[in-house]
């Protein structure tokens, strides 16, 4: 027998900790747990791997540090981890900081001083580095030096203060927003993809492992297909599903587990939650399937455009239920069907003008 009070208090959640929202809890001890050290548990990416470990061989091989290497893609894709393994492959130490953290030219110009030969240096963030600051970094990344101007008018003077060889390593959700000097320094750029569904039972069951939890193969395989392409997200669930798994006495997490759990925390058999639904349904019901704006679904949804575009958006994109035009946003065909609305049949028209989502 189960009881039902019992399992409702174990998948109770707070509803702070959004469990989709894979960028909260940055500081959550558990994921620091499940993160690989080495290249060989790094599930997935598997261009990014092979090009990475050519890059740092040669680097090692000519006893230089490993050139600039910027990270990007959606939250929880494993940018932090990736930067760690480097790290750690290198056989270097990793100082960690990020955009917003840093405030003023001379924390960075502290920070990089600081630093030992071969160090990396990881940049969380590096969108929202302040310009003054970046200015910092360009000649630091390229000649390894800092550059200063002391004084002002006829008195000032340039200082250069050499800095030991580090790699620097950049992360960040919105490449696009990195200025064009900035990223024309970094020699390796790499964008994380969405993992796949086997990829991701891969990641559950090593975590499951880690976690001292049995879990079945279609367990983890379901609870892949309802990760959003995300390992964050996948480990999250997983740590859900375990807890309803124990609390209903099953010493292996069982395939009717993982479907109650997840159904008990709204997330449909795509991964989909309830705002994702929102956001589909606003476009249908409210914007006739679009063309809208970002501004103008989260203003009625109720969401910040941000989280929507940073969270939401790209797996919707993925799955090929939203597009973006020069107009903005549209739900297509299959978006329709997924909420199971049908489709208002339209004139064709053809838009000229872009104003919208610069
Ligand atoms: N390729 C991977 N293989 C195994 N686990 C991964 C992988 N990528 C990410 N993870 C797991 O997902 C979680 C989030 O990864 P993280 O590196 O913090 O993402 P990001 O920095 O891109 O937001 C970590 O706990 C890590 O264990
Ligand atoms: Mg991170």
């Amino acid at each position: 027998m189960i009881d039902d009070e019992l399992i409702t208090s174990a998948m109770d959640f707070n509803d702070d900790e959004r469990i989709l929202e894979p960028e909260k809890n940055s500081f959550d001890e558990v994921e620091n747990v499940l993160r690989p050290k080495t290249m060989d548990g790094y599930v997935g990416q598997d261009k990014v791997k092979e090009n990475l470990c050519v890059f740092m061989q040669a680097a090692k091989m000519r006893g230089e540090s490993l050139d600039h290497v910027l990270l990007y893609g959606p939250p929880g894709l494993g940018k932090t981890t990736l930067a760690h393994i480097i790290a750690n492959e290198m056989g270097t130490s990793i100082k960690i900081t990020s955009g917003p953290a840093i405030e003023k030219s001379g924390d960075l110009a502290a920070i990089l001083t600081n630093l030992n030969e071969g160090d990396v240096l990881f940049v969380d963030e590096i969108h929202r580095l302040n310009r003054n600051v970046e200015e910092i970094l360009y000649p630091a990344m390229e000649d390894f030096s800092l550059d200063f101007i002391i004084g002002k008018g006829p008195s000032a003077r340039n200082i250069q203060i050499p800095l030991k060889p580090f790699t620097l390593i950049g992360a960040t959700t919105k490449a696009g927003l990195l200025s064009s000097p900035l990223r024309d320094r970094f020699g390796v750029i790499c964008r994380l993809e969405m993992y796949s569904a086997e990829e991701l039972s891969e990641i559950v069951r090593r975590s499951a492992k880690i976690l001292g939890t049995e879990i079945s193969y279609e367990s983890s395989l379901e609870l892949g297909k309802r990760s959003r392409g995300t390992p964050r997200i996948a480990n999250r669930l997983l740590r859900r599903i375990r807890d309803f798994s124990l609390v209903s006495g099953h010493s292996e997490i069982t395939l009717s587990d993982t479907v109650t759990a997840l159904k008990r925390l709204e997330i449909d058999e795509l991964g989909l939650d309830y705002i994702d639904i929102k956001i589909l349904r606003s476009m249908a019901e409210k914007f006739g399937g679009g063309p809208v704006g970002l501004e103008t679904i989260a203003a009625t949804i109720n969401e910040d455009a941000g989280t929507i575009e940073d969270v939401y958006e790209p797996y919707l994109l993925q799955l090929g239920f939203v597009a973006r035009t020069p107009r903005g946003r549209v739900l297509t065909a299959s978006g329709y069907k997924h909420i199971n609305v049908k489709q208002p049949k339209k004139p064709q028209i053809t838009f000229f003008d872009d104003d919208e989502d610069k």
